[in-house]
């Protein structure tokens, strides 16, 4: 008896691995069926193309380095992550039109997240989708526009010596050098302070509701009593929306040079109200600036920082550039003001060399929302199909940069010798990084008060060179950190 029950047992658990596997493996094929070209190499059930990614052996961004080298010479070709049918792009001319022609096939980012388990990501405009994004983007965006960044400038102004005084003082203290880890605490030290980033999803939830639900508080009393214009923030310009409950179309931006004409051209979204925005809304979208966009600037100013201060031609360069740091200044009584950091031509360059090789964002993705037939051949991506496109590949791929591996920020000074779509930092088309312009203006901000003032040293011993990347970080990230030596300018 006990040994047929344990037959039985053993037979049924035989079958159900069989059905599993049977399960797991049934759309292997997807590709080949369809007619797609594929990675070559053939995907494992379960773990698909991506196992090493999937274990934890390999970072993101290596494992889409490895996917992008191996499917050759591919405009595109059919992966699997893990069981997900998903298809890599490499064709510039393809990009473009998922991205930006054909965007209205393309639209959402293709993250599935329970708005009930976690509302406020669910709610955050990366990871909405169709027409809620719409509306949302269209909210947001004028928040964006130079006129309020320019706005925004004596705010970051204030960070930034807040920083420099923290660092000078470190200096002294120190004889002469201070060896400091260039980390997101550098560049926000009271933001940090404040907030513990060691928050889990549902803790940081609750921070995020109480701080707007304060703010807003604060700030709709301070509006009604006509002392509103001190703010100057991301979050006073959205309080002030609310309050006065203005529909979408009705905001007059001076400088209104969004080029979202597929929103624009919406007209559901033109009747979008701003009254009719909740807390939780506006939580979601100031958890997603601190968190997404904060610490992608941090890694941009910090690999900058490395790249600066990198023995050999980084110091070099980090000499040009405070040269040109210097000249601008003394032109503007110095200081550093909105118009003297545009005429920082080659700090625009290094820091396009620097988001070049180390894009924060390593990939983009995108969710077909219905079939789309690529053009000139009869392959139909399936609606539901995710999409990735591998920028930091691209970004080192020898097709488009020459000596990939050289940080040489003058490439950029030949405007039509790269191809626009092989470097897409920020992305691109309607879904393009809202915060862009933040995120350089800030940088440019605090890369030329911090040279301006000090002198920069990579300390080798504890900073590899070339840099490794961590390998469980959603961002391209350093694993050990990046530690340099400041001291001040003599
Ligand atoms: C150097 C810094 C930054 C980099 C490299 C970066 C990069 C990116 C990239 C690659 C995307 C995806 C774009 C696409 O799919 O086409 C994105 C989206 C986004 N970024 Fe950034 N970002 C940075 C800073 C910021 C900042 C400072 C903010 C907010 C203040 C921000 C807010 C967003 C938002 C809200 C989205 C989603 C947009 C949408 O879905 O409509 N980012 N970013
Ligand atoms: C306001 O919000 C409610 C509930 O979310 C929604 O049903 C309604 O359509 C919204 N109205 C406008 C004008 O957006
Ligand atoms: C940097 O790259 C952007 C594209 O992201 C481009 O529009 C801009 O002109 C570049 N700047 C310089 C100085 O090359
Ligand atoms: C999309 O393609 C699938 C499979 O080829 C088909 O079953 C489905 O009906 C198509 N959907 C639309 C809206 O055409």
């Amino acid at each position: 008896m006990m040994w047929s029950g344990c037959g039985v047992e053993v037979t049924l658990a035989i079958v159900a691995l069989v059905a599993l596997f049977i399960y797991l493996t049934s759309n292997l094929d997807y590709w080949k069926k369809r007619g797609f070209p594929q990675i070559p190499g053939k995907p494992l059930p379960l773990f698909g193309n991506t196992f090493q990614m999937l274990t934890g052996r390999k970072s993101f961004s290596d494992m889409f380095e490895k996917l992008y080298k191996d499917a050759g010479d591919l405009p595109f070709a059919g992966m699997f992550h893990g069981t997900q049918p998903c298809l890599l792009v490499k064709d510039p001319e393809l990009i473009k039109r998922i991205l930006i022609k054909d965007f209205h096939a393309f639209m959402n980012r293709g993250f599935e997240i329970d708005e009930d388990l976690d509302p406020l990501n669910a709610k955050a405009l990366s990871s909405l989708k169709g027409q809620r994004w719409k509306n949302m983007r269209a909210r947001l965006s004028p928040t964006f526009t130079s006129g309020r960044m320019k706005a925004m400038l004596p705010m970051m102004q204030a960070c930034s010596d807040e920083l420099l005084k923290c660092l000078e003082e470190d200096i002294r203290k120190n004889s002469g050098e201070a060896l400091v880890e260039m980390k997101l605490f550098m560049i926000y030290p009271k933001l940090i302070k404040k907030l513990n980033l060691r928050l889990s999803v549902d803790e940081a939830s609750v921070f995020f509701r109480n701080f707007v639900e304060e703010a807003v508080k604060r700030r709709e009393e301070a509006i009604d009593k006509g002392e509103g214009n001190g703010f100057g923030d991301f979050l006073h310009h959205l309080v002030l929306l609310k309050k006065t409950g203005i529909k979408v179309n009705e905001i007059k931006e001076e400088d209104d040079e969004d080029k979202n004409e597929f929103i624009k051209g919406d007209k559901e979204v033109s009747e979008v109200s701003w009254a009719n925005i909740s807390v939780d809304d506006l939580a979601a979208q100031a958890m997603l600036f601190f968190g997404a966009g904060f610490e992608t600037t941090a890694a941009l100013l910090s690999s900058t920082l490395y790249e600066l201060s990198k023995p050999g031609n980084g110091k070099e360069i980090q000499g040009r550039v405070r040269e040109e740091v210097d000249r601008v200044m003394k032109e503007d009584g110095g200081k550093i003001t909105y118009e003297g950091l545009k005429r920082m031509q080659l700090l625009d360059r290094v820091l396009n060399e620097t988001l070049r090789i180390h894009p924060p964002a390593g990939a983009l993705s995108r969710i077909a929302v219905e079939n789309y037939t690529i053009p000139g051949t009869d392959l139909k991506i399936e609606k539901n199909t995710m999409i990735f496109i591998s920028t930091y590949s691209m970004q080192h791929d020898e097709k488009f940069f020459s000596e990939p591996s050289k940080f040489d920020p003058d490439r950029f000074l030949h405007r039509n010798e790269w191809n626009h779509f092989s470097f897409l930092p920020f992305g691109d088309g309607p879904r393009l990084c809202i915060g862009e312009r933040f995120a350089m203006l800030q940088v440019r901000q605090s890369l030329a008060s911090l040279l301006s003032k000090f002198e920069f040293d990579l300390c080798v011993e504890k900073t590899p060179v070339p840099l490794k990347y961590a390998k469980v970080s959603f961002i391209l990230a350093s694993e050990t950190g990046i530690w340099v030596k400041a001291k001040l300018r003599s």
